[in-house]
């Protein structure tokens, strides 16, 4: 059932601290800085040479997150849509390892790709929220998320418990490739550990209401974000589109100029991601926005001190690793979605045209 809400979707929003505390349960230690996985003993990744993450929509994100973890570690590592792999044909060897990422197991194109990758001899690891999933059982390994059931359309929860359970894996494959441990590891399962706190922290004191409101008549909406918190800007974008209709783009804060910018005027806000990479760099492009009269709604901990200055509104963020800081982003704009939809009386649970579970291809 709903318990008490309006609508799953922020019955799941709201959920996030108990779904990511269920993700990182036994499965870090605040000590050492280790990442325990019972699935993955020490050394399983040893002789892998190359990652390929492949997914869809909201778990493609997740994908292209990790993808910039692992890449910052050292580790190659490509994000691939599912529905794009076979056509991009990527080199795969059996060094190759293929992260499946897949809310509901059942995605065709994710399903496809992952039966091409172990044709080619590459190994198969499935991180699903389901059970025995067909994804699962097409993979040589599995990592669950255990965010518990997801029952609205968009993808909330689980895309939270993702990030979260792919940079577990990342610190862990990283570990057994390079033989040591990030030099952070520490600090990141401390934020890790912190994490669900932090979230609730933001469920407690969000300004997206008002934020929703006050832009609510606007032409678009944009996201931008560097690095990690680029996946972030897509989502961000993506859940707008799909439960309030509305035209939502995410975009690198480093295209803008490329194109983008031509779209920017006073009535399409701009949400400026910023996760401490590069920061100084996207407050320039939010200046950039700003000239050309779009309000721009900085999502960051208060101690970016000039964003603040800056910035027509901000959502804050607690302050964090900056490889978690865009779990608490994304939480953030998933709420502006919310009471976007809301606002216009969408049907926020199933949206038009959509399916949970996309298993044509
Ligand atoms: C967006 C959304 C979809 C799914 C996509 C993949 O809110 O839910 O974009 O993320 O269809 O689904 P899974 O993760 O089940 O493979």
């Amino acid at each position: 059932t709903k318990g008490g809400y309006e609508h799953y979707m922020y019955k799941e929003i709201n959920e996030q601290p108990g779904a990511l505390r269920r993700t990182t349960q036994g499965r870090l230690n605040t000590h050492t800085g280790g990442v325990e996985l019972d699935e993955f003993p020490p050394g399983m990744f040893s002789d892998v040479e190359q990652v390929h993450l492949i997914a869809m929509g909201t778990s493609h994100h997740a994908g292209m997150y990790a993808a910039s973890l692992l890449n910052a570690r050292g580790i190659p590592a490509y994000a691939f849509m599912s529905g794009e792999y076979s056509v991009v044909n990527p080199p795969v060897t059996e060094n190759t390892l293929v992260v499946a990422v897949s809310q509901s197991g059942e995605t065709a194109d994710t399903l496809d790709a992952v039966r091409r990758a172990r044709a080619s001899g590459a190994r198969t690891l499935a991180m699903t929220n389901v059970v025995g999933s067909s994804i699962t059982r097409e993979c040589d390994d599995e990592m669950l998320l255990r965010a518990g059931p997801e029952i609205g359309v968009a993808a909330t929860k689980t895309f939270s418990s993702q990030v979260t359970a792919l940079a577990l894996l990342s610190e862990r494959i990283a570990e057994d490739i390079k033989g040591t441990r990030s030099p952070d590891a520490r600090t990141l399962m401390e934020a890790l550990a912190r994490l669900p706190g932090d979230v609730q922290e933001i469920l407690d004191t969000s300004m997206a209401r008002e934020i929703a409101i006050e832009y609510q008549d606007s032409d678009a909406y944009f996201f931008i974000g560097r690095g990690p918190a680029h996946p972030v800007a897509l989502e961000g974008a993506l859940k707008f589109k799909e439960i309030s209709y509305e035209h939502a783009e995410g975009f690198a804060a480093s295209e803008l100029k490329h194109g983008p910018l031509a779209l920017v005027t006073p009535v399409t806000p701009v949400f400026a991601i910023f996760t401490g990479h590069e920061d100084e760099a996207t407050l320039s492009n939010m200046k950039e926005v700003q000239a050309r009269g779009a309000p721009v709604i900085a999502v960051t901990n208060e101690r970016s001190s000039e964003v603040v200055e800056f910035a027509d509104h901000v959502l804050t963020i607690p302050e964090t690793h900056p490889e978690v800081a865009g779990i608490l982003a994304n939480v953030q704009l998933q709420l502006v979605a919310y009471h976007a939809a809301k606002l216009l009386e969408r049907p926020i649970d199933k949206p038009r045209n959509l399916a949970k579970c996309v298993t044509v291809e």
